[in-house]
């Protein structure tokens, strides 16, 4: 099946079937599509936002294209009184599905379920956080709404009136206009449209891991880019994506993040030791910590998951630097990853069924004979450890240190 027509299914699986009412824009005649002109490709000078990976929450992994007004505020209003906010999450973004029709002017409309997006930004912004929005360069979304195809000034120019802060800009239909070696230009359309909008907007690319992103995305005027596709909410869905993303590091720098896809924690596929898992990879990839779960009824296990405020610190260490995986045996992995003062966050994952014994001498860091520790899952300080540190760690399960001389 054509990547296209796969991602146009994917992003309709999460619509309850037959459920009114349907707010899809009609289907597009491509082969009768005019061409939007692109821009020649330059160095969009980055925005300044976005020096630690994003944190906050998005739609769309729990609620899909089943997402209204009520609800966002309402998981504002959770996100403050979990503690989540005053641990670091800031964006509410509303993913697909929120779009209406264009008006008269060519402006794009909420659909129903936001009938004031403003004033939502408004209320948002009351509870110390900022909102989010999401939108294809393509003229339609992954979910088949309304994209900014042709529109790109005038909806950033609206984002900006909105008071949006974040936008998800998802690839889409787009590959139905062109080809990947044009991506970069079109990116850089939406890139500087946003700059021209008068509003400091984070600019999230997505585009699944295609296209080297990575490496030219941040001179759109980009913060993050989308490293894989989508991730679902189980074990074998989020140890691909996220074993797979050390060799991202060597694009990761402050502005610049490795999206590994949104966070699947609390959503029920896994157990807790696996999204322990998630939240240690996603944190040592320095990927933005984007919760995807239903806020207003997380366990406080979630919770406590979500706002670990040892590992949140390791993610939005301000050096900027990716973790890598240092050394592979078997099932299990050691990564590394280098923080502010010369230290390191070291995680051992045992990606087998069985318990297993990982283990990482001192002198591989170059950290000498001894050094300190810290178990940022149980929270202890285990002093000064000779040689190196053995960790027993449980099935799909990590050990998580924070390491100094
Ligand atoms: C794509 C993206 C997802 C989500 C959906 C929305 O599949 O990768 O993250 O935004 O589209 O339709």
């Amino acid at each position: 099946m054509p990547a296209a027509f796969a991602l146009l299914l994917a992003g309709q699986t999460k619509d309850i079937p037959g459920t009114p009412p349907d707010y899809r824009a009609p289907s597009v005649d491509y082969a009768a599509l005019p061409k939007v002109d692109l821009p020649a490709v330059k160095e969009v000078l980055a925005n300044g936002l976005a020096r630690t990976p994003p944190m906050g929450w998005s739609s769309w992994n729990r609620f899909g294209t089943r997402i209204d007004d009520k609800t966002v505020r309402e998981i504002a209003d959770a996100m403050d009184a979990s503690g989540m906010r005053q641990a670091g999450y800031q964006f509410v973004n509303i993913d697909d599905g929120w779009e209406g029709k264009r008006d008269d002017t060519g402006k794009i409309m909420p659909n129903a379920n936001f009938p004031d997006m403003k004033a939502l930004a408004t209320y948002v912004r009351a509870k110390g956080l900022k909102l989010g929005i999401y939108s294809s360069p393509g003229p339609r979304t992954c979910a088949g709404y309304e994209g900014s195809y042709g529109h790109e000034e005038q909806d950033a120019k609206t984002y900006a009136e909105w008071g949006i802060d974040y936008l998800k800009y998802d690839w889409c239909s787009a590959s139905r206009v062109w080809q990947d070696g044009e991506m970069r230009a079109a990116y850089q359309k939406m890139g500087e449209a946003l700059e021209k909008s008068g509003r400091k907007i984070v600019y999230s690319l997505c585009q699944y891991g295609r296209a080297n992103a990575g490496e030219w995305g941040a001179f759109t005027g980009g913060n993050l880019w989308r490293t894989t596709g989508d991730i679902g909410d189980r074990w074998q869905s989020m140890a691909e994506i996220g074993f797979s993303q050390s060799a991202l590091a060597k694009f990761t720098r402050p502005g610049w993040w490795p999206d590994s896809d949104m966070l699947e924690i609390g959503n029920g596929g896994m157990t807790t030791i696996e999204y322990r898992t998630h939240m240690s990879l996603w944190a040592m990839i320095a990927a933005p910590l984007i919760a995807g779960n239903d806020l207003r009824t997380m366990t406080p296990e979630t919770d406590a998951i979500l706002t670990n405020k040892d590992v949140i610190a390791v993610d939005q260490d301000k050096l900027g630097k990716g973790g890598e995986r240092i050394a592979l045996h078997g099932d299990t992995e050691v990564w590394a990853k280098p923080i502010e003062h010369g230290d390191y966050a070291v995680a051992f994952f045992n990606r087998g069924e069985k318990q297993a014994e990982v283990s990482l001498k001192w002198a591989d860091l170059h950290l000498g004979e001894k050094a300190k520790a810290r178990d940022l899952w149980t929270h202890e300080n285990l002093g000064s450890i000779p040689y190196g540190f053995v960790a027993r760690v449980a099935p799909h399960g990590v050990v998580m240190l924070k390491v100094w001389k």
